[in-house]
């Protein structure tokens, strides 16, 4: 009896583990075009793919990466993400890409991305980049990057880039996961939804409920 509370103890945690596991899956083979109906795929490796021998061209080409995207908001930046979810070729291969458009003086805010490592590479313009390591030293590691300049952001560290050239920038940047995941942290803390308490975040930033009242108006 206790033997086998025993084990199913362990088969649980081991399944635990395997659930909560954040790293993607290896294909198994050589590609899994996603697609939504079980009917026209074939089921591989918790994906449904489509039957490889429909599979063409167009399921691993993407287009328009050299338009630029319109910058006109507040933080003058805006990335362009492909991901698995949007451009099923990339289905179980574990990257995924992104261009990043900037404005003069244009600000990709601090962000992490808590399933993927980032290589950026600079096209055009002069970047300020970097990204905080974790706690206890918490140290700033920067870099201005010029057109040609590749600089990485490790998995879940903080990280930004600000436009700090005259003329709008352009930057392309690879994933190490089909899906990064993107949490922008002062959307995060202070535009949850439900807010965060008052006693949190006048605790967490040892500030008064006005300044938190006032970042929080702004998200
Ligand atoms: C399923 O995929 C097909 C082909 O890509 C698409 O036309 C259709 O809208 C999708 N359906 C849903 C429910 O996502
Ligand atoms: C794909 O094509 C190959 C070669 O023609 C054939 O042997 C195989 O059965 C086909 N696979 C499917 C899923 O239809
Ligand atoms: C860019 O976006 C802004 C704000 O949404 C809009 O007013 C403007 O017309 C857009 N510009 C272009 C060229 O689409
Ligand atoms: C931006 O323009 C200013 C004034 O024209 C100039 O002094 C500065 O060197 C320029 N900066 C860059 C990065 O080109």
């Amino acid at each position: 009896m206790m033997a086998a509370k025993i084990l199913s103890y362990i088969v649980l945690s081991a399944m635990a583990v395997f659930l909560v596991s954040a790293f993607d899956p290896s294909p198994l083979q050589d590609f899994c075009v996603a697609v939504n109906d079980s009917r026209i795929g074939v089921f591989v490796n918790g994906k449904f793919c489509k039957d490889p021998n429909l599979t063409t061209a167009d399921d691993f080409y993407f287009t328009g990466l050299n338009i630029p995207r319109n910058t006109s908001n507040p933080i003058g930046s805006v990335a362009t993400l492909i991901t698995a979810d949007t451009y099923h070729g990339l289905n179980t291969l574990g990257i995924a890409f992104a261009r990043v458009d900037f404005a003069p003086n244009g600000l990709n805010p601090p962000h992490t991305h808590p399933r993927a490592s980032e290589i950026l590479t600079v096209l055009e313009g002069t970047l300020y980049a970097g990204f905080v390591t974790s706690n206890p030293d918490n140290r700033l590691i920067t870099k201005v990057l010029y057109p040609g300049d590749a600089f990485v952001f490790p998995l879940g560290l903080i990280h930004f880039q600000l436009n700090i050239g005259n003329t709008s920038a352009v930057a392309f940047a690879a994933f190490s996961s089909q899906n990064p995941g993107r949490i922008d942290i002062a959307n995060a803390v202070f535009g949850s939804t439900p807010p965060l308490s008052n006693d949190v975040l006048t605790k967490a930033f040892q500030v008064d409920e006005d300044v938190i009242r006032d970042l929080q108006s702004q998200f």
